[in-house]
């Protein structure tokens, strides 16, 4: 057993800042809702210290196999395209984020939540409950089967429908890499009048739409998308030195 000793040899990493030119702001105009949520003052930035640079760990047996194909959570099958999402969750470097949570949550086929306030006139799905979760493995990869989702209606104003996504979230190995977002996918039509989507700096844009993955595609039974996600990364890698008191 290691343990580490935090005294002055123990250097802690520091977390690469948000760009302002790609963060999707907190308050959106066209974007109704945010008038009420969003804060009213600039964020503050907090000192990365030992509270920051670490993050929640979920033990050993919490996740399992099971909970990453959403098509097999019920005594029968769900109605829709099956599809496989996969991709890699890699920092801001390019490196990976390796044995992370990530955590998804979507519509049916019809575009319908199974959430109490969800009453569109879309039908409830009795063998889809739409959430998963898996651990990237060793090279950060994630993958997922589930159901193709579908668009829905919402308030935000007359007509308005959300492109099909899929919600994911993302602990990361610490605090500053936490990270909620939506993957959408490729040439969906409703686009041009989602403000969620709009609401993305345009330069960022296409980093929230997952790609077809033909490659990936499992003949006579699913298609597949391939989508990367980043998170912030560090712009020191933490090192010990000789005389940091490390005991073996
Ligand atoms: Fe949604």
């Amino acid at each position: 057993m290691t343990q580490t000793t935090f005294g002055s040899g123990l250097h802690l990493p520091r977390y690469l800042r948000e760009d302002d030119a790609v963060r999707t702001p907190v308050g959106f105009e066209d974007y109704r809702s945010t008038g009420l949520r969003a804060p009213l003052h600039a964020p503050v930035d907090l000192p990365h210290r030992l509270t920051e640079v670490t993050g929640p760990l979920l033990g050993e047996g919490r996740v399992t196999a099971a909970d990453s194909d959403l098509t097999r959570q019920h005594t029968g099958e769900p109605q829709g395209q099956r599809i496989v999402v996969h991709g890699r969750v890699l920092d801001t470097g390019g490196r990976p984020v390796p044995h992370t949570l990530v955590e998804v949550w979507q519509a049916n086929a019809g575009g319908r939540y199974r959430h109490v306030i969800d009453n569109w006139p879309s039908p409830v799905d009795p063998n889809f409950t739409g959430l998963g979760r898996t651990l990237t493995d060793d090279q950060g990869r994630y993958e997922f089967t589930t159901i193709k989702p579908g668009a829905y209606p919402w308030g935000n104003h007359h007509n308005a429908w959300r492109p099909a996504h899929i919600h994911f979230s993302l602990f990361g190995q610490a605090f500053p890499q936490r990270l909620v977002t939506q993957m959408y996918f490729p040439d969906d039509p409703l686009f041009g009048q989602d403000p969620i989507f709009n609401a993305i700096p345009e330069a960022a844009r296409p980093l929230a739409v997952s790609r077809f993955d033909l490659e990936r595609t499992v003949p006579s039974w699913a298609l597949a998308f391939e989508w990367d996600i980043v998170l912030r990364g560090t712009d020191q890698t933490p090192f010990e030195t000789e005389d940091d008191g490390d005991i073996a």
